[in-house]
């Protein structure tokens, strides 16, 4: 009997769908998950007439898969990789590939290629980005690990990831060696964090100084959908607040409880940053805003405690939408530009090698956060491949400096409002700083030396000075 061709563990939603998408692409795949009951009702209920085999046991797995076996793993990040990669190991020879496709902590990735690369195992840690429907239709997928060993699998990989609606080019790359490819995943999902909290707040600054309703908002979503913000996110949010509550009536937007969830990446994404030294002060607005979202009890007795303003925006409704608009897309720009700043910082940090302009052409489709602008941000990265910052890109630099009024007016608007624009406004402080040549750090150098002669240099003269203060 010939042997199947891919082998997945874990069928979770992620997992049936990744399944049917190597299916449907050509190739054979053998599955196998830790409770029997969901392997038989996937076969029974998605599979038929398809080349898909079941496994109920390791063993079984192994045994059903060609040599050198490409196996990937889609089960939950932390202690259950460690867990099943130990039960797949006495299964397997030396030369065979495991993939991990789960939203894992890229250290833990790097110890894990380690380990196994000792015993003689390709390992690979490989970012999976765009939900059910990306997993099924085209994922985008950041795969990094041995390059050698990446050749092996590169044809599923094409043959399954998204393809760009500029090029048709697959949105899959080698990223880079050991944990890379979780690290640029982890960055997306930072990026993702900071691209949700932006839209959030571009909707209570218009809600609060406007008093829109859910279809309103459906209607001004839709529409910038069509221009320089068209996005998935954006997609999203404009069909979110078309749907209506079943039990109530209401838009459902307007009964879900305002308390955000998270899993743990854009966190590790702010931690990360502080490590390296990389400001991103967006993205840690954005994982610092679910945090107080978290807090709902203690915010609703604060409510009624602590007061602030209670009025309207005055001035002309449809322009205001046009600033906050402006204001969100000039946001969305300092947010990548810091992103994208950390990764290059990790990348020497890590010595990845990352390449930039590549990272930002497969996230054009297939994952989250999908958008015009990364066709923008990778014809940027070609014009030039060792860009600093986003920023300072000419193209940017114009379509930043452009919005500047109105993300200034959204900004200040907020201030006078009462609303909190976490995100918004550290995007425009850290355009503001990033353009400063001179920053009031010299006054923090004096007081550090005054309390501790902590010493500072001189814009004058080369050198370390201390100075006696009193
Ligand atoms: C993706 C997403 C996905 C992530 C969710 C939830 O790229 O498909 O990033 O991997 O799990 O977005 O993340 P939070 O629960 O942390 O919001």
């Amino acid at each position: 009997m010939p042997k199947q061709q891919f082998g997945l563990i874990g069928l979770g939603v992620m997992g049936q769908n990744i399944v049917l998408n190597v299916e449907r692409n050509g190739f054979s795949v053998a599955v196998y998950n830790r409770t029997p009951d969901t392997t038989k009702e996937y076969m029974a209920s998605k599979t038929a007439g398809k080349n898909i085999l079941p496994a109920f046991s390791m063993a079984e797995f192994a045994g059903a898969l060609e040599k050198p076996r490409r196996i990937m793993l889609l089960v939950k990040a932390g202690q259950p990789v460690d867990a099943t990669i130990a039960q797949l190991l006495p299964h397997l020879d030396k030369g065979d590939l495991i993939i991990d496709g789960g939203n894992s902590y890229f250290a833990d990735t790097e110890r894990r290629a380690k380990e196994l690369a000792a015993q003689g195992f390709n390992y690979f840690g490989m970012g999976v980005s765009g939900g059910e429907e990306g997993a099924l239709w085209g994922p985008s997928l950041m795969p990094g690990g041995s390059e050698a060993a990446y050749k092996e699998v590169e044809p599923v990989m094409t043959a399954i990831a998204a393809k760009a609606q500029e090029d048709g080019a697959p949105c899959v790359t080698y990223i880079g060696p050991g944990g890379s490819g979780h690290y640029v995943k982890m960055i997306h999902n930072g990026i993702e964090y900071g691209d949700m909290q932006l839209i959030a707040e571009a909707y209570d600054l218009l809600q609060h100084g406007l008093d829109l309703s859910a279809s309103d908002f459906h209607e001004i979503f839709s529409e910038w959908n069509r221009g320089e913000l068209s996005s998935f996110l954006i997609e999203v949010t404009a069909k979110v607040f078309k749907k209506i509550d079943e039990d109530t009536g209401k838009p459902l937007v307007d009964v879900i409880l305002d308390k955000a969830g998270q899993k743990g990446t854009g966190k590790w994404t702010t931690q990360n940053a502080l490590d390296l030294g990389a400001a991103i002060p967006t993205i840690t607005a954005a994982v610092d805003a679910r945090i107080l979202s978290s807090q709902k009890d203690e915010r609703v007795h604060a409510a009624k405690i602590l007061s602030g303003p209670s009025a309207k925006f005055k001035g002309e409704a449809k322009q205001f939408i046009n600033a906050v608009r402006d204001a969100l897309y000039a946001s969305k720009i300092c947010s990548y530009a810091q992103g994208l700043s950390l990764l290059k910082k990790a990348s020497d940090e890590y010595k990845y090698n990352l390449k930039l302009g590549e990272i930002a052409k497969i996230w054009r489709a297939g994952c989250i956060i999908r958008a015009r602008l990364l066709h923008d941000i990778t014809v940027a990265y070609q014009r030039n491949p060792d860009l600093p910052n986003l920023l300072l890109d000419a193209e940017f630099q114009k379509a930043v400096t452009s919005r500047q009024e109105a993300w200034r007016l959204a900004v200040r608007t907020a201030i006078e409002l009462g609303v909190p624009l976490a995100a918004m406004s550290a995007s425009l402080a850290y355009y503001d700083a990033y353009r400063s040549a001179r920053l009031p750090a010299n006054l923090i150098q004096a007081q550090r030396d005054y309390f501790g002669a902590h010493t500072f240099e001189r814009v004058d003269k080369p050198g370390i000075f201390h100075a006696s203060w009193e």
